[in-house]
């Protein structure tokens, strides 16, 4: 559950913290990474993992820590589901844990934090590696892709030290491409979302980051929609397709096959990519609620969406639009979210979307993307169709175009992070993105000017990886990202990292920049989604696609024998002596 972030809270927080918040208040653009390694971190006891001594098999983590592989690929949701068996049929999968585990939240159901649910995100399973095939060859097979992406939500518990699932669970679900949700805000019953077949509105796939919201529900964020479509038939895209990579050859899966509601081509299902792209909304304890697609907050690639709450309750919503040279954006409620949910109105579907431009002085500006702009006016019919092609209005109002815009967290001061993550394109560089080309990322961090729904922010850079990337706290393409109350940054990678090392987890002091590597995973892998019990002595964080899905770079979580399928998988991370993630 998300508390407000106010100034008062940083007032009342540890000492370090506000000097960190008000210091990098005033760091100047000179200083790329301010403040770095300069004294002994006070917020990090462990001793860092070496730079090197992962050996890309198996998953290294600190000495005072230990974690225990949970939830792999393919795990049965409750007792009565069928164990994993490869390749998993369509039946199997609809009931088994999904593939690609990425964002995710942990929402306690005991005041102790030791039973609760796990909402999960399954992003990315290549065929070869769910189906053992290049490409489906009959539907089943497409079913099978299709259940093995959406959302997990688990009921897990601990016992004797351990965390198991709770087999009779009453609010273990799927949510997958076949799943029945709703489109809510301007979008609903919208032309632009309707089709010739009449389908009714199904479906989430590439669930990347993700939120939670003050009032408890989960948030899973559809990101490359596009890799999903295709067409057997020529067809030429239009400059909206174009613009999010809709064409008829860019579908990695090859549904369209046999499922033609993924056919570009096919006219019975002519607006279907319009409704991916959206931040979707579930109720983890409502296991027979419907998901909702809120259209206000925007159709983009979403990497995530992270929740807080202005100091008079409106819910703000951070979002990266992750592709080279795409934006940032911030929703803001129209009244504070209690008023709205008494007034049966979603927090989400009343707002105002806006978008960041980032000044070369330091400075920025929330741009707001309202069909009430006159540019806007010009080009798009209404809201919802400004709301379906968002990247093309934010380019007309000018918003900064940004590296990979990946994960964001707010700060126990009120301060903002974004991963962004890298991008090989760049050949001109600005103030916030000043590496041209960038293959390494860099973390961005803003201070909004006044309360968390002002328009205008003041930035600066946490962290350009260029400048540590040839050191021992190197790493390159930051993503997953959580700024915890009290002055730590957990950084997880996915993107090379020096001398080919695995993706890998950092903590980073706020206070005094200094970078510790807390865990390494295997090769071919990336590290992602962090969620914590509430008494932050137990964090979550996953290993997507260990070996690229190939045993004979790891079977991990398996022991490494070069012929088992190695598993997506949770692990659960704990310090030995009991303390508080990233002490
Ligand atoms: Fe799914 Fe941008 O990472
Ligand atoms: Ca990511
Ligand atoms: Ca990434």
């Amino acid at each position: 559950m998300s508390t407000p972030l106010t100034r008062r809270r940083v007032l009342k927080g540890s000492l370090s913290t506000a000097v960190a918040y008000l210091a990098g208040c005033t760091t100047t653009r000179e200083s790329a990474s301010p403040g770095r390694a300069t004294r002994q971190s006070q917020l990090v006891g462990f001793k860092p993992l070496q730079r090197g001594s992962a050996n890309g098999k198996s998953v290294a983590i600190a000495d005072e820590y230990s974690f225990q592989t949970f939830l792999p690929w393919g795990d049965p949701l409750t007792a009565d589901a069928p164990g994993w068996d490869w390749p998993p049929t369509a039946q199997a999968q609809a009931q088994q844990i999904g593939i690609g585990h990425d964002g995710m939240a942990y929402f306690s159901l005991t005041e102790d934090g030791s039973h609760g649910l796990l909402a999960l995100n399954h992003e990315y399973g290549s065929n070869p590696h769910v189906l053992g095939v290049r490409a489906p060859t009959t539907l089943e097979q497409v079913r099978t892709s299709q259940h093995a992406h959406g959302v997990s939500v688990i009921e897990i518990r601990e016992r004797k030290g351990e965390w198991e699932v709770v087999p009779n669970s009453t609010y273990a679900r799927r949510i997958h491409v076949n799943t029945d949700m709703r489109m809510t805000g301007p979008l609903q019953d919208h032309a632009l979302v309707s089709n010739p077949a009449n389908n009714p509105v199904t479906g989430t796939l590439n669930n990347c980051s993700n939120g939670r919201t003050p009032w408890g529900t989960y948030l899973t964020c559809e990101e490359n929609f596009n890799f999903y479509f295709g067409s057997v038939t020529e067809l030429q895209p239009t400059p909206a397709q174009e613009r999010y990579g809709l064409h008829p050859q860019g579908s990695y899966y090859d549904w369209h096959q046999f499922d033609s509601r993924f056919d570009l081509a096919n006219e019975s299902y002519v607006n279907e990519h319009n409704r991916f792209g959206w931040v979707v909304e579930i109720d983890p304890k409502a296991p027979n609620s419907k998901p909702s697609k809120r259209s206000a907050l925007g159709r983009f690639k979403h990497e995530g969406a992270t929740v807080t709450e202005s100091a008079d309750g409106r819910a703000v919503v951070y979002m990266g639009d992750d592709q080279q040279f795409e934006f940032i954006y911030k929703y803001i409620s129209r009244a504070s979210w209690r008023s709205m949910i008494d007034e049966g109105v979603s927090p989400l579907d009343e707002g105002i979307l806006y978008t960041a431009r980032f000044n070369d002085d330091g400075s920025g500006e929330w741009l707001p993307l309202t069909i009430d702009h006159p540019k806007l006016a010009e080009h798009f019919d209404d809201q919802a169709d400004l709301l379906v092609h968002c990247r093309m209005a934010a380019t007309l109002i000018g918003a900064t175009q940004m590296d990979r815009p990946e994960w964001v967290t707010v700060g126990p001061g009120g301060e903002v992070y974004c991963t962004l993550t890298n991008n090989t394109r760049r050949t001109a560089t600005d103030a916030a993105n000043p590496k041209a080309p960038n293959p390494y990322g860099q973390i961005l961090r803003w201070r909004e000017n006044g309360e968390q729904d002002a328009k205008s922010f003041t930035w600066d850079h946490f962290l350009v990886c260029d400048d540590v990337y040839e050191t021992e706290e190197s790493l390159g393409s930051p993503d997953g990202l959580w700024a915890d109350p009290e002055g730590r940054l957990l950084i997880c990678t996915d993107g090379p990292q020096l001398a080919d090392a695995p993706n890998q987890l950092m903590v980073a002091d706020t206070t005094t920049g200094q970078l510790s590597r807390l865990l390494v995973g295997v090769n071919g892998c990336e590290i992602t989604g962090l969620t914590t019990t509430p008494d932050r002595k137990t964090l979550f964080v996953n290993v997507q696609h260990p070996g690229n899905g190939n045993p004979e770079i790891t079977s991990f979580p398996a022991p490494d024998d070069g012929k088992t399928v190695p598993r997506d998988c949770t692990l659960v991370v704990r310090r030995k002596d009991g303390g508080v993630i990233g002490s």
